[in-house]
């Protein structure tokens, strides 16, 4: 697909992953709706480029994704919805972590996207569109020290299967990009023994996918995540949780 003047949302696009993908898609030519929880950070972020523009939406609440869906409407329509914005918490569960933190966790990463799809989808197969869902190469292989987050992530790689295949036939394409472990704030929290991809490889690859209609995306490591969580799964889950409560 050609990005140049796409009309583009990317949530969570205030940091991290996010940004380095806003800032290539504004390259690209398109234009860039950043979403984030964080008014000066939107701000700031978006001064970077003049194709992006933020927007104050937090994914879990509702009302604030419709209006997103409505200005964007307004504007002129959604060409690609990227579904990234995502929290991880790592915990030990025998010494206890705030319920409201974890079910918190789901609603963002779990609800987020489902809510997006849900008041966007109607817009998008009106017109040659493409869904992204952001998961991780942990939804192949669960790091049990993020035990909500892992499960988090199998539940959007199963639910993108489940829309891709709906969606065939459709104006609407289903992407999932797999990242690896990439170096953001999100991944300080990890083993530091963890090797760590750039964001802008990240991205290139992810861009590099989109312009070729690839399905799934698997920079790096989860490719292998991918590969041996079919041929010896239980191996690759030990290797991946020698110290299972972090
Ligand atoms: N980094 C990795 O190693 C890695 C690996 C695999 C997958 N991923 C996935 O890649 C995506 C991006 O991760 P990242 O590494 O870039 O993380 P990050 O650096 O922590 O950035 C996450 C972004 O999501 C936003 N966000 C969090 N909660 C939100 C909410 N309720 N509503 C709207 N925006 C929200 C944050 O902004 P505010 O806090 O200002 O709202 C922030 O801009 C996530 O889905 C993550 O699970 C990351």
């Amino acid at each position: 697909m050609k990005l140049s003047q796409k009309r583009i949302v990317v949530t969570g696009g205030g940091s991290g992953i996010g940004l380095v993908m806003a800032l290539a898609l504004a390259a690209e030519g398109a234009h860039v709706v950043i979403t984030g929880r964080g008014e000066a950070k939107l701000a700031e972020a978006s001064s970077q480029h003049t194709n992006i523009s933020p927007y104050v939406c937090d994914v879990t609440d509702e009302a604030a994704v419709v209006a997103l869906r409505d200005a964007m409407d307004a504007a002129g329509g959604t060409d690609v919805l990227i579904n990234n914005a995502g929290v991880m918490h790592r915990f030990d569960v025998t010494k206890g972590f705030p319920l409201e933190k974890q079910l918190q966790e789901i609603d963002i990463d779990v609800s987020g996207p489902v809510r997006l799809i849900h008041h966007f989808l109607p817009g998008m197969l009106q017109r040659e569109s493409v869904i992204v869902n952001v998961s991780s190469g942990l939804a192949y292989v669960p790091y049990a020290a993020a035990p909500v987050y892992s499960a988090s992530k199998a539940f959007l790689h199963s639910y993108t299967l489940g829309l891709r295949a709906q969606l065939a036939g459709t104006s609407v394409r289903v992407v999932e990009l797999l990242p690896p472990v990439v170096d953001t704030e999100m991944a300080a929290q990890l083993d530091p023994s963890f090797a760590r991809m750039a964001p802008e490889k990240l991205v290139a690859a992810f861009i590099k996918g989109l312009k070729n209609n690839a399905d799934e995306i698997t920079p790096g490591q989860s490719a292998q995540l991918k590969l041996m969580s079919r041929l010896a799964p239980r191996f690759i889950f030990q290797q991946l949780n020698k110290n299972p409560r972090g």
